[in-house]
Protein backbone atom coordinates (compact mmCIF):
# COMPACT_ATOMS: atom_id res chain seq x y z
CA UNK A 1 0.00 0.00 0.00
CA UNK A 2 3.15 2.23 1.15
CA UNK A 3 3.94 1.82 -2.65
CA UNK A 4 1.38 2.64 -4.41
CA UNK A 5 0.54 5.83 -2.47
CA UNK A 6 4.32 6.73 -3.67
CA UNK A 7 3.03 6.56 -6.97
CA UNK A 8 0.16 8.25 -9.39
CA UNK A 9 -3.05 6.69 -9.27
CA UNK A 10 -3.44 5.61 -5.93
CA UNK A 11 -6.95 5.60 -6.37
CA UNK A 12 -7.21 3.20 -9.09
CA UNK A 13 -4.91 0.75 -7.49
CA UNK A 14 -6.90 0.68 -4.23
CA UNK A 15 -10.23 -0.09 -6.52
CA UNK A 16 -7.98 -2.95 -8.12
CA UNK A 17 -7.33 -3.81 -4.54
CA UNK A 18 -10.79 -4.14 -3.74
CA UNK A 19 -11.93 -5.81 -6.53
CA UNK A 20 -9.74 -8.43 -6.14
CA UNK A 21 -10.65 -8.67 -2.49
CA UNK A 22 -14.21 -8.65 -3.42
CA UNK A 23 -13.27 -11.94 -5.32
CA UNK A 24 -11.32 -13.93 -3.31
CA UNK A 25 -14.01 -13.57 -0.46
CA UNK A 26 -16.55 -14.81 -3.52
CA UNK A 27 -14.60 -17.56 -3.97
CA UNK A 28 -13.99 -18.42 -0.40
CA UNK A 29 -17.60 -18.93 0.20
CA UNK A 30 -18.37 -20.12 -2.96
CA UNK A 31 -20.59 -17.12 -3.88
CA UNK A 32 -20.57 -14.93 -7.41
CA UNK A 33 -18.90 -11.72 -6.98
CA UNK A 34 -22.13 -9.62 -7.78
CA UNK A 35 -23.24 -11.08 -4.52
CA UNK A 36 -20.51 -9.95 -2.51
CA UNK A 37 -20.85 -5.81 -1.13
CA UNK A 38 -17.80 -4.35 0.61
CA UNK A 39 -18.54 -2.24 3.68
CA UNK A 40 -16.79 -0.88 6.86
CA UNK A 41 -17.99 -2.93 9.44
CA UNK A 42 -20.22 -5.85 9.96
CA UNK A 43 -23.04 -4.18 11.62
CA UNK A 44 -23.18 -1.35 8.85
CA UNK A 45 -23.55 -4.73 7.02
CA UNK A 46 -26.22 -6.27 8.87
CA UNK A 47 -28.23 -3.20 8.56
CA UNK A 48 -27.79 -2.94 5.06
CA UNK A 49 -28.83 -6.56 4.74
CA UNK A 50 -31.85 -6.03 6.81
CA UNK A 51 -33.42 -2.38 5.54
CA UNK A 52 -35.44 -2.48 2.39
CA UNK A 53 -37.59 -5.41 4.13
CA UNK A 54 -40.83 -4.95 5.41
CA UNK A 55 -41.75 -5.98 9.12
CA UNK A 56 -45.95 -5.93 8.95
CA UNK A 57 -46.73 -9.82 8.47
CA UNK A 58 -43.92 -11.22 9.36
CA UNK A 59 -43.07 -9.09 12.14
CA UNK A 60 -40.56 -11.36 14.28
CA UNK A 61 -36.95 -11.41 13.81
CA UNK A 62 -35.28 -14.66 15.77
CA UNK A 63 -32.37 -14.24 17.42
CA UNK A 64 -30.03 -15.16 20.16
CA UNK A 65 -28.52 -13.46 23.15
CA UNK A 66 -25.12 -15.03 22.55
CA UNK A 67 -25.22 -13.15 19.19
CA UNK A 68 -22.43 -10.37 18.53
CA UNK A 69 -24.42 -7.58 20.45
CA UNK A 70 -23.87 -5.31 17.19
CA UNK A 71 -26.06 -7.56 15.05
CA UNK A 72 -28.20 -8.06 17.86
CA UNK A 73 -28.96 -4.30 18.33
CA UNK A 74 -29.61 -3.81 14.49
CA UNK A 75 -32.30 -5.84 14.64
CA UNK A 76 -33.56 -4.10 17.77
CA UNK A 77 -33.72 -0.58 15.85
CA UNK A 78 -35.72 -2.63 13.07
CA UNK A 79 -38.84 -0.12 13.45
CA UNK A 80 -41.93 -2.36 13.38
CA UNK A 81 -39.81 -5.66 14.30
CA UNK A 82 -40.32 -7.50 17.02
CA UNK A 83 -36.94 -9.48 18.15
CA UNK A 84 -37.67 -13.08 19.61
CA UNK A 85 -34.61 -14.30 21.80
CA UNK A 86 -33.64 -18.06 20.84
CA UNK A 87 -31.65 -19.82 24.17
CA UNK A 88 -30.75 -19.07 27.25
CA UNK A 89 -29.56 -15.72 28.15
CA UNK A 90 -26.12 -15.86 29.35
CA UNK A 91 -25.91 -19.74 28.78
CA UNK A 92 -25.12 -21.92 25.33
CA UNK A 93 -27.66 -22.02 22.60
CA UNK A 94 -28.18 -24.80 20.66
CA UNK A 95 -29.41 -25.28 17.10
CA UNK A 96 -33.19 -27.06 18.44
CA UNK A 97 -33.31 -23.77 20.15
CA UNK A 98 -34.00 -22.41 16.98
CA UNK A 99 -35.58 -24.86 15.31
CA UNK A 100 -38.43 -24.78 18.03
CA UNK A 101 -39.33 -21.34 17.80
CA UNK A 102 -39.94 -20.54 14.28
CA UNK A 103 -43.13 -19.74 13.35
CA UNK A 104 -45.15 -18.52 10.27
CA UNK A 105 -44.54 -14.61 12.06
CA UNK A 106 -40.92 -15.40 11.39
CA UNK A 107 -39.60 -12.69 8.68
CA UNK A 108 -35.95 -13.12 9.71
CA UNK A 109 -33.88 -15.92 11.22
CA UNK A 110 -30.16 -14.38 12.66
CA UNK A 111 -27.62 -17.28 13.18
CA UNK A 112 -23.86 -16.66 14.70
CA UNK A 113 -22.20 -19.24 12.51
CA UNK A 114 -19.88 -19.67 15.85
CA UNK A 115 -20.83 -17.44 18.65
CA UNK A 116 -18.25 -15.34 19.70
CA UNK A 117 -17.51 -15.96 23.75
CA UNK A 118 -18.46 -19.23 24.00
CA UNK A 119 -17.71 -20.50 20.48
CA UNK A 120 -20.44 -22.89 19.80
CA UNK A 121 -20.86 -23.54 16.24
CA UNK A 122 -25.01 -23.76 15.04
CA UNK A 123 -25.95 -25.84 12.50
CA UNK A 124 -26.82 -23.42 10.06
CA UNK A 125 -27.96 -25.55 7.32
CA UNK A 126 -30.95 -27.35 9.61
CA UNK A 127 -32.20 -24.05 10.84
CA UNK A 128 -32.44 -22.51 7.39
CA UNK A 129 -34.56 -25.45 6.25
CA UNK A 130 -36.28 -24.93 8.62
CA UNK A 131 -36.60 -20.73 8.62
CA UNK A 132 -37.39 -21.48 4.82
CA UNK A 133 -40.13 -23.97 5.03
CA UNK A 134 -41.88 -21.66 7.26
CA UNK A 135 -41.05 -18.31 4.82
CA UNK A 136 -38.66 -16.28 6.59
CA UNK A 137 -34.88 -15.20 5.67
CA UNK A 138 -32.03 -16.34 7.08
CA UNK A 139 -28.91 -13.91 8.09
CA UNK A 140 -25.51 -15.80 8.87
CA UNK A 141 -22.93 -14.05 10.95
CA UNK A 142 -19.73 -15.70 10.39
CA UNK A 143 -17.28 -13.19 11.84
CA UNK A 144 -16.22 -16.34 14.00
CA UNK A 145 -15.60 -18.83 11.45
CA UNK A 146 -14.59 -17.46 8.37
CA UNK A 147 -11.30 -18.43 7.25
CA UNK A 148 -10.92 -21.45 9.52
CA UNK A 149 -13.15 -23.91 8.24
CA UNK A 150 -15.01 -24.44 5.67
CA UNK A 151 -18.06 -21.97 4.67
CA UNK A 152 -20.00 -22.42 1.86
CA UNK A 153 -23.37 -20.67 1.36
CA UNK A 154 -25.21 -22.80 -0.95
CA UNK A 155 -24.58 -25.75 1.63
CA UNK A 156 -25.08 -23.21 4.83
CA UNK A 157 -28.14 -22.44 2.39
CA UNK A 158 -28.02 -18.82 4.03
CA UNK A 159 -29.61 -15.72 2.51
CA UNK A 160 -27.43 -13.12 3.80
CA UNK A 161 -23.97 -13.89 5.24
CA UNK A 162 -21.31 -11.11 7.00
CA UNK A 163 -18.22 -11.44 7.64
CA UNK A 164 -15.18 -8.98 8.82
CA UNK A 165 -11.85 -9.47 7.62
CA UNK A 166 -10.01 -8.58 11.20
CA UNK A 167 -10.03 -12.46 12.86
CA UNK A 168 -9.25 -15.25 10.94
CA UNK A 169 -8.88 -13.95 8.10
CA UNK A 170 -5.45 -12.21 8.63
CA UNK A 171 -6.67 -8.70 7.86
CA UNK A 172 -7.63 -5.57 9.77
CA UNK A 173 -10.51 -3.65 11.23
CA UNK A 174 -12.28 -1.94 8.78
CA UNK A 175 -13.61 -3.85 6.46
CA UNK A 176 -16.53 -6.18 6.64
CA UNK A 177 -18.33 -8.06 3.55
CA UNK A 178 -21.61 -8.56 3.00
CA UNK A 179 -23.24 -11.61 0.60
CA UNK A 180 -26.33 -11.63 -0.89
CA UNK A 181 -28.25 -14.24 -2.45
CA UNK A 182 -30.82 -12.05 -4.80
CA UNK A 183 -29.11 -8.64 -4.58
CA UNK A 184 -31.92 -7.02 -6.76
CA UNK A 185 -34.25 -6.67 -4.06
CA UNK A 186 -35.69 -3.09 -2.53
CA UNK A 187 -32.93 -0.47 -1.91
CA UNK A 188 -31.43 -0.69 1.49
CA UNK A 189 -30.94 2.71 3.74
CA UNK A 190 -28.07 3.73 3.54
CA UNK A 191 -26.46 4.72 0.13
CA UNK A 192 -23.80 6.64 -2.03
CA UNK A 193 -21.41 7.02 -4.49
CA UNK A 194 -19.94 3.95 -4.74
CA UNK A 195 -23.88 2.27 -4.46
CA UNK A 196 -24.85 3.55 -8.10
CA UNK A 197 -24.92 2.01 -11.12
CA UNK A 198 -22.10 4.15 -12.36
CA UNK A 199 -20.26 6.31 -9.92
CA UNK A 200 -17.87 7.62 -12.41
CA UNK A 201 -20.70 9.12 -14.13
CA UNK A 202 -20.65 11.38 -11.12
CA UNK A 203 -24.30 12.62 -11.11
CA UNK A 204 -25.73 14.20 -7.90
CA UNK A 205 -28.84 14.27 -9.69
CA UNK A 206 -29.86 10.79 -10.14
CA UNK A 207 -29.95 7.65 -7.67
CA UNK A 208 -30.30 4.48 -9.60
CA UNK A 209 -29.42 1.10 -8.28
CA UNK A 210 -27.55 -1.33 -9.67
CA UNK A 211 -28.94 -5.33 -10.09
CA UNK A 212 -25.82 -6.41 -8.18
CA UNK A 213 -25.12 -6.28 -4.04
CA UNK A 214 -22.95 -2.87 -5.16
CA UNK A 215 -25.92 -1.43 -4.38
CA UNK A 216 -25.49 -1.96 -0.48
CA UNK A 217 -22.01 0.49 -0.58
CA UNK A 218 -21.75 3.63 0.08
CA UNK A 219 -18.25 5.69 -0.01
CA UNK A 220 -14.32 5.10 0.25
CA UNK A 221 -13.58 1.49 2.04
CA UNK A 222 -10.70 1.87 4.56
CA UNK A 223 -7.44 1.42 2.07
CA UNK A 224 -5.27 -0.46 4.67
CA UNK A 225 -7.96 -2.44 5.13
CA UNK A 226 -8.93 -3.41 1.74
CA UNK A 227 -4.84 -4.16 1.33
CA UNK A 228 -4.73 -5.90 4.35
CA UNK A 229 -7.89 -7.94 3.13
CA UNK A 230 -6.14 -9.24 -0.15
CA UNK A 231 -3.14 -10.46 1.58
CA UNK A 232 -4.97 -12.48 4.35
CA UNK A 233 -7.48 -14.04 2.04
CA UNK A 234 -4.37 -14.99 -0.48
CA UNK A 235 -3.10 -16.62 2.92
CA UNK A 236 -6.39 -18.34 3.55
CA UNK A 237 -7.14 -19.15 -0.24
CA UNK A 238 -4.01 -21.50 0.29
CA UNK A 239 -4.79 -23.89 2.92
CA UNK A 240 -6.89 -26.65 2.87
CA UNK A 241 -9.56 -25.13 5.21
CA UNK A 242 -10.74 -28.85 5.74
CA UNK A 243 -7.28 -29.52 6.97
CA UNK A 244 -7.16 -26.93 9.03
CA UNK A 245 -11.04 -27.41 10.75
CA UNK A 246 -9.24 -31.25 11.60
CA UNK A 247 -6.13 -29.35 13.31
CA UNK A 248 -7.99 -26.90 15.55
CA UNK A 249 -10.42 -29.38 16.31
CA UNK A 250 -7.60 -31.67 17.66
CA UNK A 251 -5.44 -28.67 19.25
CA UNK A 252 -9.25 -27.84 20.96
CA UNK A 253 -9.72 -31.12 22.56
CA UNK A 254 -5.97 -31.15 23.96
CA UNK A 255 -6.24 -28.00 24.76
CA UNK A 256 -9.57 -28.43 27.09
CA UNK A 257 -7.86 -31.99 28.41
CA UNK A 258 -4.87 -29.64 29.66
CA UNK A 259 -6.79 -27.45 31.45
CA UNK A 260 -9.50 -29.65 32.96
CA UNK A 261 -6.70 -31.37 34.31
CA UNK A 262 -5.16 -27.94 35.79
CA UNK A 263 -8.98 -27.58 37.64
CA UNK A 264 -9.82 -25.01 35.24
CA UNK A 265 -13.53 -24.24 33.80
CA UNK A 266 -14.06 -24.31 30.26
CA UNK A 267 -16.97 -23.36 28.23
CA UNK A 268 -17.31 -25.98 25.61
CA UNK A 269 -19.89 -27.67 23.02
CA UNK A 270 -21.14 -31.11 24.13
CA UNK A 271 -19.74 -32.08 20.90
CA UNK A 272 -15.97 -31.08 19.09
CA UNK A 273 -18.34 -30.67 15.53
CA UNK A 274 -20.22 -28.14 17.60
CA UNK A 275 -17.54 -26.08 18.67
CA UNK A 276 -15.50 -23.37 16.73
CA UNK A 277 -12.18 -22.71 16.69
CA UNK A 278 -11.60 -21.10 19.88
CA UNK A 279 -12.56 -21.95 23.65
CA UNK A 280 -13.61 -20.17 26.61
CA UNK A 281 -11.55 -20.17 29.87
CA UNK A 282 -14.18 -19.10 32.81
CA UNK A 283 -12.87 -16.00 34.77
CA UNK A 284 -14.66 -13.61 36.43
CA UNK A 285 -11.05 -11.06 35.75
CA UNK A 286 -10.89 -11.85 32.37
CA UNK A 287 -9.49 -8.56 31.62
CA UNK A 288 -6.52 -9.22 34.50
CA UNK A 289 -5.77 -12.65 33.51
CA UNK A 290 -5.41 -11.57 29.47
CA UNK A 291 -3.08 -8.61 30.24
CA UNK A 292 -0.88 -11.28 32.07
CA UNK A 293 -1.02 -13.50 29.68
CA UNK A 294 -0.11 -10.90 27.05
CA UNK A 295 2.32 -9.87 28.72
CA UNK A 296 4.30 -13.42 28.17
CA UNK A 297 3.60 -13.83 25.04
CA UNK A 298 0.26 -15.41 24.50
CA UNK A 299 -2.38 -12.88 23.07
CA UNK A 300 -5.54 -14.04 24.91
CA UNK A 301 -9.07 -11.72 24.01
CA UNK A 302 -11.31 -11.35 27.30
CA UNK A 303 -15.08 -11.09 27.15
CA UNK A 304 -17.52 -10.58 29.81
CA UNK A 305 -16.40 -13.36 32.12
CA UNK A 306 -14.08 -15.41 30.05
CA UNK A 307 -11.00 -15.25 28.36
CA UNK A 308 -10.87 -16.81 25.11
CA UNK A 309 -7.92 -18.79 23.17
CA UNK A 310 -8.32 -19.27 19.06
CA UNK A 311 -6.44 -21.47 17.54
CA UNK A 312 -5.65 -21.25 13.51
CA UNK A 313 -3.53 -23.12 10.95
CA UNK A 314 -0.44 -22.30 12.12
CA UNK A 315 -0.88 -22.77 16.01
CA UNK A 316 1.26 -25.57 17.16
CA UNK A 317 1.27 -28.44 20.69
CA UNK A 318 4.09 -25.81 22.18
CA UNK A 319 1.72 -22.69 21.89
CA UNK A 320 -0.95 -24.65 23.66
CA UNK A 321 1.64 -25.77 26.22
CA UNK A 322 2.77 -22.14 26.49
CA UNK A 323 -0.55 -20.82 27.00
CA UNK A 324 -1.60 -23.85 29.63
CA UNK A 325 1.85 -23.39 31.02
CA UNK A 326 0.96 -19.63 31.87
CA UNK A 327 -2.56 -20.32 32.65
CA UNK A 328 -0.88 -22.24 35.83
CA UNK A 329 1.32 -19.53 36.45
CA UNK A 330 -1.27 -17.03 36.56
CA UNK A 331 -2.84 -18.79 39.45
CA UNK A 332 0.05 -19.28 41.60
CA UNK A 333 0.73 -15.96 41.27
CA UNK A 334 -3.13 -14.09 41.78
CA UNK A 335 -3.63 -16.55 43.81
CA UNK A 336 -6.99 -16.57 42.06
CA UNK A 337 -9.08 -19.89 41.63
CA UNK A 338 -10.33 -21.52 38.48
CA UNK A 339 -13.46 -20.72 37.55
CA UNK A 340 -14.15 -18.03 39.85
CA UNK A 341 -14.65 -20.13 42.92
CA UNK A 342 -13.45 -18.71 46.09
C1 LIG B 1 -19.34 -12.67 15.76
C2 LIG B 1 -18.90 -11.24 15.55
N1 LIG B 1 -19.64 -10.44 14.77
C3 LIG B 1 -19.28 -9.16 14.54
C4 LIG B 1 -18.14 -8.64 15.11
C5 LIG B 1 -17.72 -7.23 14.85
O1 LIG B 1 -18.76 -6.40 14.41
P1 LIG B 1 -18.42 -4.97 13.77
O2 LIG B 1 -17.65 -5.24 12.51
O3 LIG B 1 -19.72 -4.34 13.52
O4 LIG B 1 -17.58 -4.24 14.76
C6 LIG B 1 -17.34 -9.45 15.92
C7 LIG B 1 -16.13 -8.88 16.53
O5 LIG B 1 -15.60 -9.33 17.47
C8 LIG B 1 -17.74 -10.78 16.15
O6 LIG B 1 -17.01 -11.58 16.93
Amino acid sequence: MLDDLARPGFWQACEEQVAEARRLFARLIGADIDQIAVLPNASVAAHQAASGRRWRRRRDILATPAEFPGVAHTWLAQPGARVRWVGPSGGQVRTGDYLSQITPRTGLVSVPAVTYRDGIRLNVAAIADAAHDAGAAVFVDAYQAAGVMPLNVDSLRCDYLVTGTGKYLFGLPGLAFLYIRHPDGPPPGLTGWLGRTDPYAFRATVLDFPPTARRYETGTPAAAAVYAAVAGLSLVGGLDLRQVRHHTQRLIAVTAQRLAAQGEVVRLAGHVDAQGAHLAVVEPHAEAMAAWLGHRGVIAAPRSGVVRLAMHAYTTDDDIDAACEAIAAYRCRSRTRPGGLR
